[in-house]
């Protein structure tokens, strides 16, 4: 189990530049399996979710060879549609190769994701928007079973919320469904653009991309191809923030600002300067930190990704302010260990009041989950003494050279093995 050791107190300035995004590149390596042949994925960040995504693909049967940023899946020969319960319960994002299997091969095996630590997550929506697309599905031995001995069919689906994952599992299935299929209250976030923007340059027609209607049109055949992954712009929110905790300037590229236009606009109520450029932004605090309200939203609302980033900023604001999380449940896992660090936070039910606190301690704390992790670094960067974030493993799931791109900024941090 590998730890983090961060000294607050240094400076924290500089520039970073983000790879591309996890919750990108993970669906493109997926989409890989719709078409025989290679595919080249470019701007694929080193992490760990992304090395399990590639396992998941191998276990199918797909040849993935990995060198520097670019990831090469052959899915020419697919031995199996089967994917086991140790990747799924690694990685619940597993379940994205069920779109593109049944629309491939006519047939899935998905194990069925577990309870996660950031609420219930269920996939009836996956589900429910495949059986309209003509997929027959049984739930058996722990297993998703999805039949389509007919091949898909275009359907309309409405979705209940607009649900990343199951977005891009229909979307993924109807590309080869007969007809169209009208994808409502579909989610908008840019990682979906990216999947329809790799679907499309497969050979599928797809209208409305960054929309919350997506028709897709079914294609018989689709060609395999290279494409790059747009830049994370949760992993350029969490530098930023970082700047603003520490003061800055910190500039990070990579990404597009369009992409976090409502985390710059709450960064500027906080009280800092914001300057966005053409590949990036940066960040720069002279004054206090001002309270602000925050509610997550799906995209373009304020990234249920940034909240405990966030709330790391708010936790040394002068005054009160209120998050509210509407996308998941049980994401506050994160304030009970940012108390330990004497921040004053109470949760009640979906919505967090932070009472700012002059100054952070460090203190030995856990990460509870990816930007849980993320964040307890973050407070320790401003955080009097040392800091120790153990189960960091959470954290290097999405973040590529977290300690190294933070000692770029100046930061006195590392890590150790146990
Ligand atoms: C993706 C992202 C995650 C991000 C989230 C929301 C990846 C790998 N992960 O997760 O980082 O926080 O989007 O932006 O891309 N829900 C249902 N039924 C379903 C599907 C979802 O009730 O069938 C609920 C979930 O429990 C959750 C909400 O809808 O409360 C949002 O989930 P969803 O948008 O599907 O998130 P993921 O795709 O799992």
């Amino acid at each position: 189990m590998a730890s983090i050791i961060v000294n607050g107190g240094r400076p924290i300035t500089g520039e970073i530049r983000v790879g591309g995004a996890k919750n990108s590149a993970l669906k493109l390596m997926a989409a890989a399996l719709l078409a025989p042949g290679a595919s080249v994925i470019r701007n694929v960040p080193d992490i760990s979710d992304v090395t399990l995504m590639a396992e998941v693909l191998s276990v199918l049967g797909a040849r993935v060879t990995r060198e520097d940023h670019s990831v090469l899946v052959d899915a020419t020969d697919i031995t199996s549609v089967e994917t086991p319960y140790e990747l799924v319960a690694q990685m619940r994002a597993s379940i994205v190769v069920l779109g593109p299997l049944v629309a491939r091969f006519g047939r899935a095996r998905v194990a069925m994701p577990g309870g996660c630590n950031i609420g219930s997550r269920k996939i009836d929506m996956h589900i429910h928007g495949l059986e309209h697309l003509g997929v027959n599905i049984a739930f058996e031995h722990g297993f998703i079973d999805a039949t389509a001995p007919e091949g898909l069919k275009g359907a309309e689906v409405l979705l209940d919320f607009p649900s990343v994952g199951a977005t891009e599992n229909l979307l993924m299935a109807a590309v080869r469904a007969e007809g169209a299929t009208v994808i409502e209250n579909a989610a908008r976030e840019p990682e979906i653009g990216d999947l329809v923007d790799m679907l499309v340059a497969m050979g599928v027609q797809i209208e409305g991309r960054g929309s919350s209607t997506l028709v897709v049109h079914g294609a018989r055949e689709l060609s395999p191809v290279v494409h790059t992954a747009v830049g994370d712009r949760i992993e350029a929110g969490t530098y930023l923030v970082a700047g603003a905790l520490g003061g800055g300037p910190v500039t990070v590229t990579g990404f597009d600002p369009a992409h976090l236009e409502m985390l710059l606009t709450k960064l500027e109520l906080v009280g800092c300067e914001v300057a966005v450029h053409a590949d990036g932004a940066t960040v720069r605090r002279e004054g206090p930190i001002r309270p602000v309200d925050v509610a997550t939203l799906p995209y373009p609302g304020f990234p249920t990704d940034m909240q405990a980033q966030f709330m790391a900023l708010l936790a040394l604001a002068e005054g009160n302010s209120v998050i509210t999380e509407n996308v998941f449940e049980n994401r506050f896992m994160f304030a009970d260990e940012i108390k330990r660090m004497g921040a004053d936070i109470d949760i009640e039910g979906h919505r967090a009041l932070i009472r700012g606190v002059h100054a952070l301690q460090g203190a030995p704390v856990r990460s509870p989950d990816l930007r849980g992790g993320a964040a307890l670094v973050l407070a320790a960067l401003v955080a009097e003494g040392e800091t120790v974030v153990s189960d960091v493993h959470h954290i290097l799931r999405g973040y590529e050279d977290f300690c190294g791109k933070l000692a770029s900024l100046g930061a006195d941090i590392r890590m150790i093995e146990e």
